[in-house]
């Protein structure tokens, strides 16, 4: 049922815990399931490239993993770029995930968001494309899931 990619980032989680004083810290819900993710990124002001990125995930196995991967693909990029890393990158990068599964990768996209939003915030930037995110990505993600 699950990519050999999911197990492994499941089982051996990359860049799990927190960064003392984040350039952004981002921490998104889903009422419906209970999961909550939080993503902390450590950004150079100068270049806007993410130099570190770590995150806690309280939720399912797919969350975790997720989470795993979307902060693998966003090491190492600027914000701009990282804006790119959607919830379908992050499961084509896994290999694909089941479809009742497709939410928990929702949750990675919406934290990386959550996370960008804070830095912009606290540097007074706008970061092309990112509007302010939800708190709870049960809110809408009907719609979202008919994009399927
Ligand atoms: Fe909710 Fe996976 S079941 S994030």
């Amino acid at each position: 049922m699950y990519s050999e990619k999911v197990m492994d980032h499941f089982q051996n989680p990359r860049n799990v815990g927190e960064i003392e004083d984040a350039s952004g810290v981002g921490t998104v819900g889903n009422a419906k399931c209970g999961d909550i993710m939080r993503i902390f990124l450590d950004i150079d002001d100068e270049t806007h490239i993410i130099k570190d990125c770590k995150f806690k995930t309280f939720g399912c196995g797919a969350a975790v993993a997720t989470s795993s991967m979307a902060t693998e693909l966003v090491k190492g990029r600027t914000v701009e770029e990282a804006m790119k890393v959607t919830n379908k990158a992050v499961m084509e990068a896994l290999d694909g995930l089941p479809p009742v599964k497709v939410h928990c990768s929702l949750l990675a996209e919406e934290a990386i968001h959550a996370a960008l939003w804070d830095y912009a915030q606290k540097h007074d930037i706008t970061i092309e494309g990112l509007d302010k995110p939800k708190s709870d990505i049960h809110e809408g993600e009907e719609e979202d899931e008919e994009a399927y």
